[in-house]
């Protein structure tokens, strides 16, 4: 039987509610398309920072190497620091594994409330491909003169003709290959951020000749915003830097309905190392241990995992059984006005399969 091995951090909070969840939806799908998941499950995150000062051992990318795809539920903890959770563990994996395309599809399925008024039959149905290893997120700067009245802090972006390029390209293969309006649009600030993101809107414009089927779009971030409250339906797939494509993906995510519902993958697409599947919410910590948490999310990046890894059948039969619940609209947690618990939307999911 073909057998994958699985790399899964729980990490905190809701992360350590949701993993258990994906895990039996896992298992009612592998007798049905028969492979098997091998996992190897891994307790970083800040109960280990607690611990051991640190948020995973010190040869935690050499364990994950071993991985065929990595499984992650959330880190972040109130009582540390984002930028030690997040350089502690995220960034490096997304780095060191060279994971520069992060795919955050955000579709508005049948039976959800989006707080958008949209127009009668109107549907979203977009991906934002934010660049994950570079851009505004490079750990290039320091502070001078520290905690002194005269102190400086300084933060540079990097932005590389390869990194771009690739990038870019991803998001327009991507077009080709999805069912959608082929379409993409490419995100920057090159009114105020002169170099760098001129750079993009060059390499933009250069890979887009490569893709006549594929039409084009570029927008400034803040306009960009905009429409993506403005008119939603009119997106397919969205390219755009780092720190851009964190922001909007978080206005994609809210307008379908819920955080709740945002799955993210961290792809390698080259696959010379092991890519990361996530939702795109945090732990969070104000509901978490409530058994409230939308397992949702969660399910669907299991099914960007699958189709990664090759299943593409599983990852289908996946998506239609979560549209059939929420199309039911009995079965959902608070978030989506419901008052089911996180397991109940797992057993309706399985049911559903
Ligand atoms: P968050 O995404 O954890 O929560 C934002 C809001 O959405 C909260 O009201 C939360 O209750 C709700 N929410 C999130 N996921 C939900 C789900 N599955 N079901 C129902 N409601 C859900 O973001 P927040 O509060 O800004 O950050 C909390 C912690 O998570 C911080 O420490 C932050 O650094 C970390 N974080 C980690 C991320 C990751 O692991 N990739 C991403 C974002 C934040
Ligand atoms: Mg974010």
């Amino acid at each position: 039987m073909p057998t994958y091995r699985i790399a899964v951090i729980a990490g905190d909070g809701a992360g350590q509610e949701i993993i258990p969840e994906a895990k039996c939806v896992i298992a009612a799908l592998e007798p049905k398309y028969g492979f098997h998941l091998d996992y190897a499950d891994y307790d970083w995150g800040s109960d280990y920072y607690f611990r051991h000062g640190r948020m995973c051992p010190e040869d935690f990318l050499d364990r994950l190497r071993q991985a065929d795809a990595i499984l992650l539920g959330a880190v972040g903890h109130p009582k540390i620091a984002d930028n030690v959770t997040l350089n502690g563990l995220l960034l490096p994996i997304r780095r060191t594994f060279d994971q520069f395309a992060n795919v955050r599809p955000a579709k508005l399925y049948e039976g959800v409330d989006s707080p958008l008024a949209l127009r009668k039959g109107e549907k979203i149905d977009m991906v934002v491909v934010r660049e994950n290893t570079e851009g505004e997120y490079a750990q290039i700067g320091g502070f001078l003169y520290q905690d002194q009245p005269d102190e400086v802090a300084i933060q540079t972006s990097v932005f590389t003709r390869r990194g771009v390029e690739r990038v870019v390209r991803f998001a327009f293969e991507l077009a080709r290959k999805r069912n959608g309006k082929k379409r993409v649009t490419s995100v920057t600030k090159s009114n105020a951020q002169g170099f760098s993101l001129v750079l993009w809107d060059r390499v933009f414009a250069k890979v887009a000749e490569e893709f006549p089927d594929i039409s084009t779009e570029s927008l400034l971030v803040d306009a960009a915003a905009m429409n993506f409250i403005r008119r939603p339906e009119s997106f397919d797939v969205v390219v755009a830097s780092n720190l851009f494509g964190d922001i909007l993906s978080d206005i994609s995510a809210i307008i379908v309905g819920s955080m709740g519902l945002a799955p993210s993958a961290n792809v390698d697409p080259t696959r010379r190392f092991p890519s990361m599947f996530e939702p795109v919410h945090g732990s969070a910590p104000d509901i978490a241990f409530k058994g409230i948490v939308n397992p949702l999310a969660t399910f669907l990046c299991v099914g960007q995992m699958l189709e990664h890894l090759g299943r593409g059948d599983a990852a289908a039969d996946l998506e239609t059984a979560i549209g059939k619940v929420l199309s039911a609209k009995k079965v959902r947690t608070p978030d989506l006005g419901g008052s089911s618990t996180t397991s109940q939307v797992t057993e309706a999911v399985i049911a559903a399969l």
